[in-house]
């Protein structure tokens, strides 16, 4: 669990958490356990995501995958684990009784099999199939965008959002979610293993359906710009937004 955790990774999950709280005028302190919460989920997603009988990946973040570090046996376990500490360190760590239900409840359903495990699904049963926009779609609102939506989410939660601010935010995240892994996509065909901490090329090679492949590098692109613009309207009566916005933003721009 720590070799995966702290090999780095960028952190995008739990800035998220933090900016959502802020954005609602929220404390950190509050944000903290939530944060950590949504960290461990999405490594956990990386470590499954990552085994043979997935992806099938030997280098994340800069280092041989967990299964290669140690054994399928442990990869799987970890993952397990951190899948399940994530909810406790919620109900531990969010005083509130009532906003640790709501956040553990919104965390649970993006992360499952309406969220990230249904869109895992989706993406291994379309490898090789013919390109789908609507099944394209699918599967990157849910494996990916569904944790990042529920990090936005979880935030505001945790913040003290109004309903209507969470809805808000709900439409921030989904758009942001889905512009985040069609750059994954563009990343995957464009930088290098340096660059990315794991290796490129594999989406082409395992027959993935992808933004690029199903409409091109530079129509994929301005996809991506189309939906973070969308997302970015969507915070429009925020003030305190900037932290959002600026993640929005570093989304299109990252090289890694
Ligand atoms: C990689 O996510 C997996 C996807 C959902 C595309 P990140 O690009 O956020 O990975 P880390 O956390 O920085 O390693
Ligand atoms: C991964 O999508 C999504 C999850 C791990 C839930 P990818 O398979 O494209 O992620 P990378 O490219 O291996 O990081
Ligand atoms: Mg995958
Ligand atoms: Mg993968
Ligand atoms: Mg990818």
């Amino acid at each position: 669990m720590n070799y995966s955790l702290y090999a780095g990774g960028k952190r995008l999950r739990p800035l998220l958490v933090f900016c959502a709280c802020q954005a609602v005028g929220g404390h950190a302190d509050a944000a903290a356990p939530v944060a950590a919460a949504l960290e461990m989920i999405h490594t956990y997603s990386l470590i499954h995501d990552d085994l043979p009988a997935m992806d099938d990946d030997d280098l994340r973040r800069g280092r041989p995958t967990c299964h290669k570090a140690f054994d399928e046996a442990t990869a799987i376990l970890a993952g397990d684990a951190m899948n399940t500490y994530a909810f406790q360190a919620i109900l531990e760590g969010v005083s509130n009784p009532a906003l640790a239900v709501a956040v553990a409840r919104e965390l649970a359903a993006g992360a499952g099999v309406d969220g990230m495990v249904g869109g895992q699904m989706a993406d291994l049963e379309s490898e090789g199939a013919q390109s789908d926009a609507d099944r394209l779609r699918y599967i990157h609102e849910h494996k990916t965008g569904a944790l990042i939506t529920a990090a936005v989410v979880c935030g505001g939660i945790v913040g003290g959002a109004s309903p209507q601010t969470l809805e808000r935010l709900r439409g921030f995240g989904r758009q942001v979610g889905l512009a985040f892994q069609v750059i994954d996509d563009i990343l995957d065909e464009t930088a290098t293993a340096e660059q990315l901490g794991k290796s490129p090329g594999k989406d082409r090679d395992a027959g993935k359906m992808t933004y690029p492949r199903v409409m091109g590098l530079h129509k994929a692109r301005q996809y991506a710009q189309t939906l973070v613009d969308g997302a970015l309207a969507e915070l429009r009566d925020l003030e305190q937004a900037d932290g959002l916005r600026t993640i929005a933003d570093y989304f299109l721009s990252r090289t890694h």
